[in-house]
């Protein structure tokens, strides 16, 4: 039904203007509300003859519901309106360079320690740990290296006022793990040690793993064929090692195990004082007086004993020339180990 009345094409205009749905709520209540405009008109439906009552009661209704669908669907444009700029807004620039995150990574010298680790782990080897600061006892005497003995002057020691040293090799950690369990052992041993020591290939605080294999059948043969074993995994490739006699006053017979070395490929240079050969570990058959010192039976027992260089090992598989530059932190260097 066609209605014309001036009241409700004023709503429907206002409505049509209106910008928000608070303005919209406002002329709900103006024209429809219990004192509307249009309700009022209801009110005086009661003086009009009842033929017409009927017909103006009719008008009535279909002008509120008209006011109310204007409303809906002002309603919904504002909202679609509100969507639009809130989403022209937030709009996402695909075309936009990537932020990036930076990525950390581990030092190479503890992926270093975590690739001969998983090597010994999968041979059978636990790993033991002991203390950095260490006592006399452990770290020269029980190895069979006394008070006046010219060995000590092998380790430029860091003593501390307690009497206590900076442990200078992993060493001792063999004597605490005879200490308290019984043979057969088969352990290895990774951690920092320290010594008054410091050029390319000699940093104060460097890093070792002991290893130590103490059962009734072991000889210097097994010795040497686990530490080839143990290269030949880690550079996943024969390299050029030698075994070289030496002396050690915890091991007999002792020798120390020289790889070609990496820079110059064995022609010489400073690295390698011109020798061609890099020292990476000492090792040998622990000392009889070693195994009774620590109450280990030796005529059951014996066993061998190996302690590498950590640096070493990284400089010789990354190539890297000073040692030194693995402890001053320059990020440009220690973020290309990745893995
Ligand atoms: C020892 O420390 C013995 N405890 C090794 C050992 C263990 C022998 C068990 C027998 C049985 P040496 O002082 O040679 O030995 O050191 C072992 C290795 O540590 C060296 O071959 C070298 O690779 C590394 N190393 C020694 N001093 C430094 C240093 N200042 N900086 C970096 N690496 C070093
Ligand atoms: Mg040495």
């Amino acid at each position: 039904m066609q209605i014309e009345n001036p009241l409700l094409e004023e709503a429907l205009r206002a409505i049509e203007k209106s910008l928000d749905e608070v303005t919209l709520e406002a002329l709900r209540v103006e024209y429809t509300g219990k004192k509307g405009r249009i309700t009022e008109k209801l009110k005086k439906l009661g003086s009009l003859p009842p033929e017409e009552r009927r017909q103006e009661g009719e008008v009535i209704n279909l002008m509120k519901k008209r006011v109310f669908a204007a409303i809906s669907a002002r309603k919904e444009v504002l909202v679609a309106e509100a969507i639009k700029i809130q989403l022209d807004a937030e709009r996402i620039d695909v075309t936009l360079p990537g932020r990036g995150k930076a990525q950390g990574g581990l030092h190479p010298i503890s992926l270093t320690i975590e690739r001969i680790s998983s090597i010994f782990l999968s041979a059978g080897y636990e790993v033991a740990e002991g203390p950095e600061i260490e006592d006399e006892y452990h770290n020269f005497e029980a190895l069979n290296i006394p008070q006046h003995h010219p060995a000590r002057a092998m380790h430029d020691t860091f003593y501390l006022s307690s009497g206590e040293v900076l442990r200078t090799h992993t060493s001792p950690v063999q004597i605490r793990v005879m200490e308290n369990a019984a043979p057969p052992l088969k352990i290895i041993c990774p951690g920092r040690v320290y010594r008054c020591d410091s050029d390319l290939t000699h940093t104060p605080m460097f890093h070792q793993v002991e290893g130590l294999l103490i059962d009734e059948q072991a000889n210097f043969a097994s010795l040497k064929g686990t530490i080839e074993d143990f290269l030949h995994s880690y550079f996943e490739k024969e390299l050029p090692v030698r075994f070289r006699p030496s002396y050690f006053p915890f091991t007999e017979p002792s020798a120390e195990v020289d790889m070609a070395c990496a820079n110059c490929s064995g022609k010489g240079c400073r690295i390698c004082s011109n020798s061609g050969w890099l020292e990476i570990m000492g090792c040998g058959m622990v000392h009889p007086k070693v195994l009774e010192m620590s109450g280990i039976d030796t005529n059951r027992f014996n066993g061998f004993a190996f302690g590498m260089g950590v640096e070493r090992l990284a400089m010789l598989r990354y190539g890297v020339g000073d040692l030194r530059t693995y402890f001053e932190n320059d990020l440009r260097f220690l973020s290309q180990f990745v893995g």
